[in-house]
């Protein structure tokens, strides 16, 4: 089983029967080397008492959303920012229906609305609740919005009925509590990375570029490392100090970063295009640093003229041409690695991020909407949909670095699956 060490795991408690199973949870996640704090609402505290889950976790437990005793230790938002996983279970159709809304009315929902992290849901109710079409409609929603389902179960239930509805085995949930952090999912895989913007140079001093910061590529980096993997950095000019245990190949324009691609890329397994490549760069970039002064006058064209003496502002004409597509060359090679592209776009998302999935021959697009400034190319968030040839699955907003993790999670799965693999 992988390992827990050092995550943070937010254990919310709803009020069903299976509630005296989370305290066998919170101490198995604790022997997977978790720390566990735990949430509790009005209706668990019916099956199980807080004083039983306070034992077992050694830390207070959080009731309600005004409770100065318990803000006073960690408030709401900090408890929120703490957790590496916010992971409910059992998760009551109560409680779904109110994380479906985005409700706020308790501390548990609440936490969820703030948290950036993973949420994961182990559903626990009667099997006609399961399967009412109220339930089932208020999943499908939620696992469009990237919250993980663990389950549930199918069997008998503490009502006497059979069916689907059961909590997951306690063991079970710990096994894909575990598969959400990406620590040895690509262990003995070699990753390659583009990152950050390309400069393509007019002279010697001026450059065409763009707004691409690198965070989001250096954040994969560190998650695909972190998941075991070894990672070549290929990266365009960002501000951004080197990750840790990443191969950093410093480049400037488009056609060295292709070149660094093409040198590398056969020893990959897999390669993650998060540049934002300047499409096109100067056919000729001048020698010398272009002089305004010798730039001819559109009124009078044929002598230089004198600063003091313009009337007419001066054009400048660029002839531009297409780099090299460098995620492209990559699928199109023979033994291709598992190619995944990123759609940075300002309109028509979903649509666009298609079609490049299909014209690139990509394995994967992440989506990205750039035209929202709380999630785009300068950052630290973002909001991303992880777009494959049969799913399309969006991601709540969150750190790059939590965004990655999933990516890599994402990346892991499809590339399993590809492998055939269980
Ligand atoms: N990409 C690349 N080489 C290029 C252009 C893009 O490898 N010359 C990769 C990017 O790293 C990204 C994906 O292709 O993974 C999509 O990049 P994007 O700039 O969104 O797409 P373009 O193909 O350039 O299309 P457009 O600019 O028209 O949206």
């Amino acid at each position: 089983m992988r390992d827990l060490q050092n995550k943070h795991i937010l254990l919310g408690v709803t009020g069903g029967i299976a509630a005296y199973k989370s305290a066998e949870l919170l101490r198995r996640l604790q022997d997977a080397g978790a720390t566990v704090r735990v949430v509790m609402t009005r209706g668990a505290t019916e099956f199980i008492t807080p004083l039983t889950m306070q034992a077992l976790s050694g830390l207070p437990v959080s009731l309600d959303l005004l409770d100065t005793e318990t803000e006073s230790v960690m408030g709401h938002i900090e408890l929120a920012r703490w957790a590496d996983l916010i992971l409910v279970a059992p998760a009551s159709a109560h409680f779904l229906a109110g994380l479906r809304l985005g409700r706020a009315d308790d501390l548990l929902t609440t936490l969820c609305l703030a948290a950036t992290c993973p949420i994961a849901v182990a559903p626990a109710m009667n099997q006609a609740m399961w399967s009412n079409v109220a339930t089932q409609e208020n999943c499908r929603i939620l696992r469009a919005n990237g919250i993980a389902f663990f389950g549930p179960d199918a069997g008998l239930q503490a009502c006497g009925e059979v069916g689907q509805g059961r909590l997951l085995d306690v063991p079970d949930i710990v096994r894909l509590t575990t598969e959400v952090f990406p620590s040895g999912l690509l262990a003995g895989r070699t990753v390659m990375i583009t990152a950050g913007p390309t400069r393509e140079a007019i002279d010697p001093v001026r450059y065409i570029s763009n707004h691409s910061s690198g965070k989001q590529g250096y954040a994969l980096a560190e998650a695909a490392v972190e998941a075991g993997a070894k990672v070549l950095l290929i990266s365009g000019p960002v501000a951004l100090a080197a990750p840790q245990r990443v191969t950093l190949i410093n480049v400037v324009s488009a056609d060295e970063m292709y070149a660094a691609v093409m040198a590398q890329i056969a020893a990959c397994d897999i390669f993650i295009g998060v540049a934002a490549v300047a499409d096109f760069k100067p056919v000729a970039p001048a020698p010398h640093k272009i002089k305004k002064q010798l730039l001819p006058s559109p009124a009078a064209a044929g002598p230089a003229r004198d600063a003091q003496t313009v009337s007419e502002p001066r054009t400048l004409t660029l002839s531009l041409v297409e780099n090299p597509d460098i995620i492209a060359s990559v699928a199109r090679l023979p033994n291709r690695p598992f190619t995944v592209g990123f759609a940075a776009e300002t309109e028509n998302l979903l649509t666009y991020a298609r079609q490049k999935l299909e014209n690139k021959r990509l394995d994967l697009v992440i989506a990205n909407n750039v035209a929202d400034s709380s999630i785009g190319f300068n950052s630290d968030n973002n909001g991303t949909t992880i777009i494959s040839a049969d799913a399309t699955v969006t991601l709540p907003v969150a750190s790059k670095r939590q965004v990655s993790n999933r990516i890599i999670a994402a990346i892991a799965n499809h590339l399993a699956a590809k492998e055939g693999q269980p």
